[in-house]
C-alpha cells in the first residue's frame, strides 16, 4: 500500500511511452480535415488584397476562410480567450503573425502547400515595436488582470529612503520569453448536430469551453472540451487562443472534423509570451542591515488591444519585512500579440529584480546575503497585514545552504579560482502565492473493488493522474492499481484551470475530501450491515487497509471491501463533493463578513509558498562563458503528494531559471516588427550538457490552514529567483553586476 507523498512512478507512464496516450492532435476521427493557418507578414496596417485562388486550386483543398468569407464570430473576450483581436473578421492587422486565413484540406501536406500560396498585399502603418522607444506612452492599467489594483503602497518610501544609510537606484530588464512546451497547441473539433466536442491541448477545459461558446455564440452546455494528455503548457495553454475557435468554426462550416496544430514558429505568435520588463528598483537600508524602503516600478509591454500586466512587483510586496514599499505597474502598447501567463507570471521576472537588488545591498553593506535576508525576514505578510498560514523560508535557507556548502563562500569578488575559471556563489529567495479554488470530485467503488475517481482537472504532464490516484488509494486504503482517475473533460465534476499552481491544492483537496467521504460511507455500511463481521462496532474503530476493513479495537473481525460490496443491493457506492475557499475554513469569499464586494476579500491568513536557491557558477573571464556548475534549492510546500513528481516539477523550474539567466530571449526585429528567432534552433534553451547536478530539497512543513489537503502547489516556484541566484553568483565570481537578462558572453567580457 502506498501513502500520500511516496515517490511512486507515474501511473500514466506506460501509456505515454507506448504511444497509447492520445494527445489532442492524435484523436482518430473519420474524415478529419487538416487546417493550416496563414499569418500576417506585417505588424501593423490593413490587408488590401487577399487572393486565395491559387490555394483553392490545389488538389485536396476543401475550403479557405478569411475575413472575406468567414462566418460572423463574436470578438473574443480576453480571459477566457488569450487575446481579444477579432478572429478572421476584418482586414486590420495589429501584430506580426496575426492569423489572417485558414486553409482546410484532405491532408496536412496539401493544406500546408496551399496556405503558402495565399497571396496578400497590405497597406502598412508604422508599428510600435521597441518598448524603450515608447516609454513616454506608458500608462497605469485600471486593474491588474488578476483583478487587483495595479499598484500598492504602504508607508512612505520617500521618507524611508531619506533615512536610509545606503540607497541604491537600480534598473533591471528582462526580455520576451516563450513557453515552448514540447507538445504544440493542437485542437481537434467535431460537431454532432448542434453539439460541439473539442479535443484541445488546454490547461483549462472550462476556459476553452466558455471561450468557444462566447465566440461562436452557442450555449456553453453544447460545448464539451476534452484534454486528457498534455505535453506541457507553462501558461501558454491557460487561455484559449484563436486557433481553437477557428478549428470549431471551420468544422461547423465544412461539416467534418477539423484538426489544427500550430507549427513551432506559430507557437511564438499565436499563444502569448512573457513580456519585456523594465524594473526600476530604489532600495534603502540601514548599516545594521534593516530594509528602510523599496520602490519597485515596473513597465511591461502589452498588445495594441489588450492589457496584460506582468506583475513583477508582486514578490516585493510581501517577501521581506519593510515598512515603506511602493509598487507601480505601467504598460506600454506595442504591435505584438497579447502577452500571457508564463511560468510564475510576475514572480519569475520580478524576483530577478528584487533578489538581485537584495544581493547588491547585502554586498554594499558587507553582510552575507543569507544573513541580510534573515535580518529582514517577514514575520507576517505586511502587504495584507495577515499572519502566514505557514512560512518555512528560514528552514529552506538553512537546508539548502548546508547541503550546498555556502559557508565556503568568499565575500571578495573574483577571489575563488580553478585554473582559468573564476568561481562564484550566489543565492536568492523564492516565493509564490499558494492558490486554492473551488473544485469537486466524484468517487465510486464497484463490486469488484475497483475505484473510479473523477475530477475535471488537467494533467500538464506534471503528474496529476499520479498524485490523485495515489491520494485516493491512500485515503481509501486500497492499492494504487485499483484506482482509475479521470480528468480533462468538461463533463466531469468541475475543477479550476491548471495554472498558478492550483491543481494539487484545489483538485487535490476535492479528491482528498471526496474519497474520505466514500471511506466513511463504506465503514458505515460495514458497521450497520448485520451480515458483516464488523456489525455493531464503533465506526471510529474501523479502518480500511489493503482493501480490507478491520477493527482496531476488536481483533479478528474483518472482511474485504469486495465481500462487503457483494452483499449490497446496489452494484456500486458513489460520493460526489465539492470543496473550496470559504469563511468557515478561514478562506476569503466576497460574502465573508467585513468584506466589501469588488474589494480584495479578507482572510485569516496569507497563503504563500517559499524556497531558496544556492548556485555555483564558473566564468571564463576571457571567453565570457558562464556555466552553472552546481545548484541546490529547498522548498517547503506543505504536504507533498508525491516526492518524485514534486522534485521533477521543481527541477524543471530550476532548469528553466538557468535558461532564463543565461540563454532565453525572443529577439524582436524592430524594423519588421517580428520575433526573429521564432524557432527552437535560434531560441536558445538549456540542454542536458548545460545543466549540472541540481538538487531540489523538500523541507517538511505542515500547514493546517492552506486548504483541506494541506498542500501548496509547486508548479511555479521552481523558477522564481533562479535568474537572480545565477546573476549574483556571476557577480561573486567576476565583480560584474549584470542587470539585463540573459547574461550572455558580450555582457561578461
Ligand atoms: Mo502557469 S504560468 O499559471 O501555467
Amino acid at each position: 500500500m502506498k501513502n500520500i507523498g511516496d515517490p511512486i512512478a507515474r501511473v500514466d507512464g506506460r501509456l505515454k511511452v507506448t504511444g497509447a496516450a492520445l494527445y489532442s492532435a492524435e484523436i482518430p476521427l473519420l474524415k478529419t480535415a487538416y487546417a493550416v493557418l496563414v499569418t500576417s507578414t506585417i505588424a501593423s496596417g490593413r490587408i488590401t488584397v487577399l487572393d486565395e485562388d491559387r490555394a483553392r486550386s490545389i488538389a485536396g483543398v476543401i475550403a479557405v476562410f478569411s475575413y472575406k468569407n468567414a462566418p460572423r464570430l463574436s470578438r473574443p473576450k480576453m480571459m477566457p480567450a488569450g487575446q481579444s483581436i477579432p478572429i478572421l473578421q476584418s482586414p486590420d492587422i495589429y501584430y506580426g503573425g496575426q492569423v489572417i486565413a485558414v486553409v482546410l484540406a484532405e491532408s496536412l501536406e496539401s493544406a500546408t502547400h496551399a496556405a503558402s500560396l495565399v497571396t496578400v498585399s497590405y497597406s502598412t502603418k508604422v508599428a510600435a515595436i521597441d518598448m524603450n522607444a515608447h516609454l513616454a506612452s506608458a500608462f497605469v492599467p485600471a486593474k491588474r488582470q488578476t483583478g487587483e489594483d495595479p499598484s500598492s503602497k504602504r508607508g512612505d518610501t520617500t521618507a524611508g529612503l531619506a533615512q536610509a544609510d545606503i540607497k541604491l537606484d537600480l534598473l533591471y530588464t528582462t526580455p520576451v520569453e516563450h513557453h515552448n512546451p514540447m507538445e504544440p497547441h493542437a485542437t481537434t473539433a467535431v460537431w454532432e448536430g448542434d453539439q460541439l466536442t473539442v479535443y484541445d491541448a488546454t490547461q483549462a477545459v472550462t476556459n476553452s469551453a466558455h471561450s468557444l461558446a462566447q465566440i461562436l455564440g452557442v450555449p456553453v452546455a453544447n460545448v464539451r472540451v476534452i484534454s486528457r494528455f498534455l505535453g506541457g503548457g507553462f501558461g501558454c495553454k491557460g487561455m484559449s487562443w484563436p486557433h481553437v475557435a477557428i478549428a470549431a468554426m471551420t468544422a461547423r462550416e465544412i461539416k467534418r472534423p477539423v484538426k489544427l496544430v500550430l507549427t513551432r514558429p506559430q507557437m511564438f505568435t499565436s499563444n502569448g509570451h512573457r513580456p519585456t520588463t523594465r524594473q526600476s528598483i530604489h532600495i534603502g537600508a540601514n548599516r545594521d542591515g534593516k530594509l528602510m524602503a523599496i520602490n519597485h516600478h515596473v513597465d511591461n509591454h502589452t498588445s495594441a488591444l489588450d492589457n496584460f500586466t506582468e506583475a513583477s512587483g508582486s514578490p516585493t510586496e510581501f517577501l521581506y519585512a519593510c515598512n515603506n514599499v511602493e509598487i507601480l505597474h505601467r504598460l506600454v502598447r506595442l504591435n505584438t500579440g497579447t502577452p500571457t501567463f508564463t511560468r510564475a507570471p510576475g514572480f519569475a521576472s520580478g524576483s530577478f529584480g528584487l533578489e538581485s537588488a537584495m544581493d547588491e545591498m547585502a554586498c554594499k553593506l558587507d553582510i552575507d546575503p543569507v544573513e541580510f535576508r534573515l535580518r529582514n525576514f517577514a514575520a507576517h505578510d505586511q502587504a495584507d497585514n495577515l499572519p502566514w498560514s505557514s512560512n518555512s523560508l528560514r528552514e529552506c535557507y538553512a537546508a539548502a545552504a548546508a547541503r550546498f556548502g555556502w559557508e565556503k563562500r568568499k565575500a571578495t569578488t573574483g577571489s575563488q579560482r580553478d585554473g582559468r575559471w573564476l568561481i562564484g556563489y550566489g543565492m536568492a529567495s523564492a516565493t509564490y502565492p499558494a492558490h486554492f479554488q473551488a473544485a469537486s470530485a466524484n468517487a465510486t467503488i464497484f463490486a469488484d473493488g475497483k475505484v473510479l475517481v473523477q475530477c475535471g482537472t488537467q494533467d500538464l504532464g506534471t503528474g496529476t493522474y499520479t498524485v490523485m490516484s495515489q491520494t485516493a488509494a491512500s485515503v481509501l486504503g486500497v492499492e494504487v492499481e485499483q484506482v482509475r482517475f479521470e480528468l480533462g473533460d468538461t463533463r466531469l465534476p468541475p475543477a479550476p484551470g491548471s495554472g498558478g499552481s492550483t491543481t494539487a491544492a484545489s483538485a487535490g483537496s476535492a479528491v482528498f475530501n471526496t474519497v474520505q467521504k466514500l471511506r466513511d460511507r463504506l465503514i458505515q455500511l460495514a458497521a450497520t450491515d448485520t451480515s458483516s463481521p464488523l456489525h455493531g462496532i464503533d465506526e471510529k474503530l474501523i479502518v480500511i487497509r489493503d482493501g480490507r476493513l478491520s477493527s482496531t479495537g476488536v481483533p479478528g473481525r474483518s472482511e474485504t471491501l469486495i465481500k462487503l460490496l457483494s452483499r449490497q443491493s446496489q452494484p456500486s457506492v458513489s460520493v460526489t463533493s465539492s470543496t473550496g475557499p470559504g469563511p468557515e475554513q478561514g478562506y476569503p469569499t466576497a460574502q465573508t463578513p467585513g468584506n466589501v464586494p469588488g474589494e480584495k476579500p479578507k482572510s485569516h491568513h496569507s497563503y504563500k509558498i517559499f524556497g531558496a536557491h544556492f548556485c555555483e557558477v564558473r566564468v571564463d573571464p576571457e571567453l565570457g562563458e558562464v556555466k552553472v556548475t552546481r545548484m541546490v534549492s529547498a522548498f517547503a510546500g506543505g504536504r507533498i503528494l508525491n516526492a518524485r513528481t514534486a522534485r521533477s516539477q521543481l527541477q524543471g523550474g530550476m532548469i528553466w531559471g538557468i535558461g532564463m539567466a543565461l540563454m532565453e530571449e525572443t529577439r524582436i526585429d524592430t524594423q519588421r516588427g517580428f520575433f526573429s528567432n521564432a524557432n527552437l534552433a535560434d531560441y536558445l534553451l538549456p540542454v542536458n550538457a548545460d545543466i549540472p547536478s541540481i538538487e531540489a530539497l523538500l523541507v517538511e512543513e505542515v500547514d493546517p490552514y492552506v486548504n483541506p489537503i494541506g498542500s501548496k502547489g509547486l508548479g511555479e516556484i521552481g523558477i522564481v529567483g533562479v535568474a537572480a541566484a545565477v546573476a549574483n553568483a556571476v557577480y561573486n565570481a567576476t565583480g560584474k553586476r549584470i542587470r539585463d537578462l540573459p547574461i550572455t558572453v558580450d555582457k561578461i567580457i
